[in-house]
């Protein structure tokens, strides 16, 4: 089987706060992208990884990653107006050959290569879709549009997911052709959606999404642990 995974690159990153596009942002020296990439090719069941970049980019995170000495294929191309839209341009320049799809967003850098092959692992064994997850943390209350409290979940049952998504070849697409326009904020759901059963397999809280100013402070601290572990 081979496995190609997608890496959402495109977005702007407009809750980070002003700056370059946040796949370009630096961590530990390196851009977020970089070490997205890095994961994904440690783990050896990836065989290409595509990532979509911002439009206006394209050039520049070409010559970013080929900075970087990157031991596998690494194709770019061009992303679109929503997360969604650059996942489908990513998708429609995959090889023939190519029959199991993770998609990881950029914006995980530090997602574990152990996490990667887990998901990887889990489509090949069999499953159409398959997404980590982790419990939840706080309580989560539904609110009106005033902010008044409708109700308390009920937190046994939820999950929060994160990346990477992996999903047979054939699903994926039936699951963004279904789509139809709608939107949504994971492949997963499209997924659900289409009528396509999603397993989970337990998430890694080093997958963290940078999303906020205070994300990339947590991120920080992980990879110097992570470099001191080594150092010593
Ligand atoms: N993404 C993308 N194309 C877009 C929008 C988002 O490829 N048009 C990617 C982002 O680059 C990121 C992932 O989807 O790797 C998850 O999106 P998010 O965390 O929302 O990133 P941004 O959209 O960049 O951030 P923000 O919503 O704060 O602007
Ligand atoms: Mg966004």
């Amino acid at each position: 089987m081979r496995t190609a995974a997608i890496v959402p690159a495109a977005g702007q990153g407009q809750r980070l706060g002003p700056g370059v596009p946040k796949a370009l942002r630096l961590l530990g020296g390196a851009p977020l992208l970089v070490h997205a990439v890095r994961a994904l090719v440690q783990s050896r069941l990836v065989d290409l990884v595509v990532v979509a970049a911002p439009p206006g980019d394209v050039s520049t995170v070409r010559g970013l990653l080929d900075d970087h000495d990157l031991p596998k294929d690494v194709v770019v191309v061009a992303g679109g107006e929503t997360r969604q839209a650059s996942v489908r341009l990513a998708l429609v320049s995959l090889p023939e050959d190519v029959d199991v799809v993770l998609v990881h967003d950029a914006a995980r850098p530090l997602v574990p290569p152990e996490l990667v092959d887990a998901v990887a692992h889990a489509v090949r064994a069999g499953a159409q879709a398959v997404v980590p997850t982790l419990p939840l943390a706080d309580t989560v209350k539904q609110v009106d549009e005033r902010g008044d409290v409708l109700a308390t979940l009920d937190r046994a049952s939820l999950r929060a997911v994160q990346t990477p998504q992996g999903f047979r070849r054939s699903a994926l697409e039936r699951s963004h052709v279904a789509a139809d326009g709608a939107d949504a904020s994971d492949d997963a759901g499209l997924a659900e959606r289409a009528g396509i059963v999603v397993t989970t397999i337990r998430g890694s809280a080093e997958a963290l999404k940078v999303t906020h100013p205070i994300d990339l402070v947590l991120a920080e601290a992980i990879l110097s642990r992570r470099r001191g572990d080594r150092a010593r």
